[in-house]
């Protein structure tokens, strides 16, 4: 059985003070559920969200990482830094930094074979644009980035990675995809799991919805066969609809 996963993707939200003000109301609120609940917040806060997590049902994660441990790599973060702040989760290959930042499938392979080793699990996101899904080319893309992303990632440890499936279309602009549409993604990643490893590997996997999640719209997505939770931006800055998320 899979068991649920919700996570909030801060994004470049919260100053420190914020994030004490919205941890404190959520874990205070906080009733326990069945699900994984997830929050990604951004690097400067993850100190201070580490103490305020600690002892309660709230994982942490981060927004990205890089792959080596050490060194000359101005601006990033090596695994050893978030392990040792307690970070459990990383978002890895969000469409924001591909698009933005240049990401390729390359780089976050590394990553994501460098979360796995140091027992943070990776939330591998992927997607296509709107161009991509009106012309037709959007189960290539994600097969492509879904290979790429698990290159070289033995058997064994393909159950640890968690993929988030994010049309581009769908983030921050308040379409979601249909819960069938989002359904369907999420099972044609899942059968590419299984020919890339076999389908006892791929059921095990989890593969998030991502992209105008809202207390609304949640209950119908993870009602869906292949559906096993949400990655949550704007929804998640709230602590009662993040609240609502994870009760759905
Ligand atoms: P929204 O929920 O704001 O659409 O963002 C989705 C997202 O990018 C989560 O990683």
């Amino acid at each position: 059985m899979r068991k649920p996963i919700i996570a909030g993707n801060w994004k470049m939200n919260k100053t420190q003070t914020e994030t004490v003000e919205l941890l404190n109301r959520i874990v205070e609120n906080y009733t326990d559920v069945e699900v994984d609940a997830v929050v990604c917040v951004p690097f400067t806060s993850l100190s201070k969200a580490s103490e305020l997590l600690d002892n309660t049902m709230i994982h942490l994660g981060a927004q990205n990482m890089f792959y080596e441990e050490n060194g000359a790599f101005t601006g990033e973060v090596s695994p050893n830094m978030l392990k040792d702040l307690g970070v459990e989760y990383v978002i890895l290959g969000h469409s924001e930094r591909r698009e933005i930042f240049g990401e390729e499938d390359d780089l976050i392979n590394k990553k994501v074979k460098t979360a796995i080793n140091h027992k943070i699990t990776p939330i591998l996101c992927v997607g296509e644009t709107l161009d991509e899904r009106e012309s037709g080319v959007y189960l290539d893309k994600v097969k492509t980035q879904i290979l790429n992303g698990f290159a070289g990632i033995d058997s064994g440890d393909v159950s640890k990675v968690v993929v988030a499936y994010e049309p581009i279309w769908a983030i921050g602009t308040g379409k979601t995809a249909t819960s069938e549409d989002a359904n369907n993604m999420c099972k044609y990643i899942r059968e590419v799991i299984a020919e890339l490893y076999e389908a006892k590997i791929a059921d095990n996997v989890r593969i998030q919805y991502g992209g105008s999640v809202k207390p609304e719209n949640i209950s119908e997505l993870m009602s869906m066969s292949d559906i096993d939770g949400a990655l949550v931006g704007g929804a998640s800055l709230d602590s009662e609809s993040y609240l609502a998320l994870l009760n759905y």
